[in-house]
Formats: structure tokens, C-alpha cells, sequence
């Protein structure tokens, strides 16, 4: 049996994180957060000293990731471990957000982290959320979302997420890193971003979080 994909791509702060959570969890399918992956290959090398120009070295560090995904309580969100400790609330800054998206334009770096994604895939299903999930991870997916919306919109999205989990958030300063950062990985070489041909673009500037998990649901019950 092919084991079923969604897949839900974008630029930061369009919602998709939030969204696949929920979906995932009234699916009962499996989520894959391939951007914790980067924020972590981004975070292991900072720890360790490696230049975020050293390609060969971050590589590496993809390759070797001593990570753990821990199911939250009720309602709470996954708790990421690296190397045995909590690193949940260091993978949200927006340091580790650039950092990433530096790491994430290396080819080695992609290659490395290309089976781990992989992996995710078990029954019932997966839940896929990324930048390249619908045109590289997964391209059989049946089902791919290209979610988008203004920068201005996922700027103040980001503010308030920040603000809610206690983090410092200035809406200038998250808008241009946003915009850097979009710009960043819409024009690199490799896996650039951008939506699959047979993706389902949904634009979530004026749509409810609600609105938006009840389409794909509805879009998930007519393709599979
Ligand atoms: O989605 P998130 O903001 O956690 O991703 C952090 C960075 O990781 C992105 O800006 C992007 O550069 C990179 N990324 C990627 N491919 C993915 C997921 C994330 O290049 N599938």
C-alpha cells in the first residue's frame, strides 16, 4: 500500500506549521517538521564552532543530527531534543530561523537530511510540512498545498507567536527578516522554493486558521 502524503509548502510565517499540527492530529497521521531539521542542523553547528560557510562540516552535522521529536502534553506542541537536551524554545528565534535558511542552501546539507524526511513516511500517514516537501521530499504526494500569504500579514502572525510564547518581537524587524529570508530561499540553486506544478496554491491572508485546516481536510477527502 503507498502510504499517504500532504504536503504543505511555503515561505515562513504562512501558517503552515500551525496547520499541519492540526491536521496531522485529526488525521491520526504522523508530522514531519522538516524545517526543525534545518533550525537544528543550524543549531548543532553553532554549538560546535562549524562556519556556516564550511559545507563539508555542516554536512556532516546533518548527517549525524542526535535528535528527538517528544510528543507534548495535550495540546502541546512536539518537544524537540538535541544531543539528549530541550531545545524547543532555541529553534524559534529568529537567529536560528536565518541560520538556517543559510544552512538550508547547501546541497550537502539537503542531501544529508533527504532520508531522515524520508523516514517520516509510515501508515496511516504523513503530514509534511517544508519548503520543498511537493518538489523534492515527496514529489508522489497526492495531495500537495502551496500555502502563501503578504509578507506584511506573516509578519505580524510571527510577531504575536513570538509575543505569545514570550519571545521579543519587533513587526520591522521580522518583516525584513522575512523578506530576507523569502528572498533568500526562493533564489538559491537547490530546491528552491516555490510551489510543485500540481500543488494547490491556498492564499491565507484573509482566511481563519479554521478555514484553512477545513479545505485541506475537504481537499484531503477528495484525493484520497
Ligand atoms: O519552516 P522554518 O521556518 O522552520 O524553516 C527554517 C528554514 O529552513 C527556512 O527558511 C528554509 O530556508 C529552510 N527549509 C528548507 N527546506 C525545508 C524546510 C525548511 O530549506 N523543507
Amino acid at each position: 500500500m503507498v502510504i499517504p502524503v500532504i504536503t504543505l509548502d511555503g515561505p515562513g510565517g504562512a501558517g503552515k506549521g500551525t496547520i499541519s499540527q492540526i491536521i496531522a492530529g485529526k488525521l491520526g497521521w504522523r508530522l514531519l517538521d522538516s524545517g526543525a531539521l534545518y533550525r537544528l542542523t543550524a543549531l548543532a553547528a553553532e554549538r560546535r564552532g562549524v562556519s556556516f560557510d564550511d559545507e563539508v562540516a555542516l554536512s556532516e552535522v546533518a548527517r549525524n543530527l542526535d535528535v528527538a521529536f517528544l510528543p507534548g502534553e495535550e495540546n502541546e506542541p512536539v518537544r524537540v531534543m538535541l544531543e539528549g537536551t530541550e531545545v524547543s524554545k532555541d529553534l524559534r528565534t529568529e537567529t536560528c530561523g536565518n541560520n538556517a535558511s543559510k544552512v538550508a542552501a547547501l546541497n550537502g546539507v539537503r542531501d544529508a537530511l533527504l532520508q531522515r524526511q524520508r523516514d517520516f513516511r509510515e501508515a496511516p500517514g504523513v503530514v509534511a510540512d517544508g519548503r520543498d516537501m511537493g518538489t523534492v521530499v515527496f514529489t508522489d504526494a497526492p495531495l500537495k498545498i502551496y500555502l502563501t500569504a503578504s509578507a506584511e500579514e506573516r509578519a505580524s502572525r510571527r510577531v504575536k507567536q513570538l509575543q505569545g510564547k514570550g519571545i521579543d518581537a519587533k513587526f520591522q524587524a521580522i518583516l525584513s527578516e522575512i523578506q530576507t529570508r523569502d528572498e533568500r530561499d526562493m533564489n538559491r540553486a537547490v530546491a528552491p522554493l516555490k510551489p510543485a506544478d500540481d500543488a494547490i496554491t491556498l492564499d491565507t491572508t484573509n482566511m481563519s486558521i479554521p478555514e484553512v485546516v477545513n479545505h485541506i481536510i475537504e481537499l484531503a477527502g477528495e484525493y484520497s
